[in-house]
C-alpha cells in the first residue's frame, strides 16, 4: 500500500535521508521512529507529495506521488505535526471546506462531518473559531479533517503531541480500528509505549537511514537485548558509538 524505493532526499547539499527502502501493507499500522533530525518529517512529506524526492520512486495506495500526485493525495489522508488551519474558519466551516477540497458532496459531508466532530468531542465547539480552540482541539480538528474523504491510507506526523491521555488512547484505538477495516496507517512518533501499542512493524530511522525494519521482537533480536522494551532498543540502535557496521549495539546503554 506503501512502497518507497531508493528515497533520497537533498536539502541543497545535505542529504536528510539516503536510498530508503521501505514496503507497508494494506492494513498495517506501521511506526516510523528516529532521534530529531533523523528525517522522519522529510520522509512523511514526500509520501503525502508536498516534497519531490531527489531520487527514487514513491507509490502510495497504488500511485505515484510525483506522476500521479492528484491520485496519491486523494487516497490519502494527511495529519501533519503542526496542523494548518484557516483561524479564522469555524470548527464546523473548516470541516466543510476540506470535504469540498475532496469532492464530497453536501449530504456525504453532512454525515461524515457530523460524525468526525462528534467522534473528536468537537461538537460543542463546532460554531466555535478556531483561532480560539486549544492546541489539542486543533490537533483533533485537523485528524478529523484528514478523516472525513474515507482514505485508504493515513499519514500522520507525531499524532499524540497536545492530545491529553484520554484523546490519546481515543486515538491509539482509532488507528487501530482503521487498521482492521483496511486502512494503513503510517505514523511517526517519539513515544515509544505508543509505538509498541499500536504498531504491527516498525522502522528505525538514524540520521537519514534505515537502522532497523521489523515487530518490536524482531527488532529487539536484532538490537541483541531480547524481552527488552522498546525504549532500550530504539536506543541501542540510535546511540551515538554503539553501534557497529551492521547496526548492532553492545554497549553506550546504561
Ligand atoms: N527545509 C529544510 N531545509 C534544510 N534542511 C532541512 C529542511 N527540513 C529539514 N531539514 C534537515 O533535515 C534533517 C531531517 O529533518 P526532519 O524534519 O525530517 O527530521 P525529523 O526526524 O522529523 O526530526 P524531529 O524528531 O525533530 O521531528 C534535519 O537535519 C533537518 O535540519
Ligand atoms: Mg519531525
Amino acid at each position: 500500500m506503501i512502497s518507497i524505493r531508493g528515497m533520497t532526499k537533498f536539502y541543497g547539499s545535505f542529504e536528510a535521508v539516503h536510498d530508503l527502502n521501505l514496503e507497508v501493507r494494506s492494513g498495517e499500522v506501521f511506526g516510523f521512529l528516529g532521534p530529531n533530525g533523523a528525517g522522519k518529517t522529510t520522509t512523511i512529506r514526500v509520501l503525502a507529495g508536498l516534497l519531490p524526492p531527489t531520487e527514487g520512486q514513491v507509490v502510495v495506495a497504488g500511485k505515484d506521488v510525483v506522476k500521479e500526485p492528484l491520485m496519491a493525495k486523494s487516497a490519502t489522508g494527511f495529519i501533519p505535526d503542526t496542523p494548518f488551519l484557516f483561524e479564522r474558519l469555524t470548527g464546523r466551516e473548516f470541516i466543510r471546506f476540506s470535504g469540498r477540497l475532496y469532492g464530497m458532496s453536501a449530504a456525504e459531508l453532512d454525515r461524515e462531518g457530523e460524525r468526525q466532530l462528534e467522534f473528536f468531542e468537537l461538537t460543542e465547539w463546532a460554531n466555535q473559531l478556531i483561532e480560539g480552540y486549544s492546541h489539542g482541539m486543533k490537533k483533533r480538528l485537523a485528524m478529523a479533517a484528514s478523516l472525513l474523504h474515507s482514505p485508504e491510507v493515513i499519514i500522520v506526523d507525531e499524532p499524540m503531541v497536545g492530545l491529553d491521555p484520554l484523546g490519546a488512547r481515543k486515538v491509539r484505538n482509532l488507528f487501530r480500528q482503521l487498521a482492521e477495516s483496511g486502512v494503513t496507517v503510517f505514523l511517526t512518533t517519539h513515544e515509544l509505549s505508543t509505538a509498541e501499542a499500536v504498531c504491527d512493524r516498525m522502522a528505525i530511522i538514524h540520521h537519514g537511514r534505515l537502522a532497523a525494519l521489523g515487530t518490536v521482537e524482531e527488532l529487539a533480536a536484532r538490537a541483541m537485548s531480547p524481552g527488552s522494551p522498546l525504549e532500550e532498543i530504539f536506543l541501542r540502535l540510535t546511540i551515538e558509538g554503539a553501534a557497529h557496521d551492521h547496526g548492532m549495539a553492545t554497549n553506550g546503554v546504561p
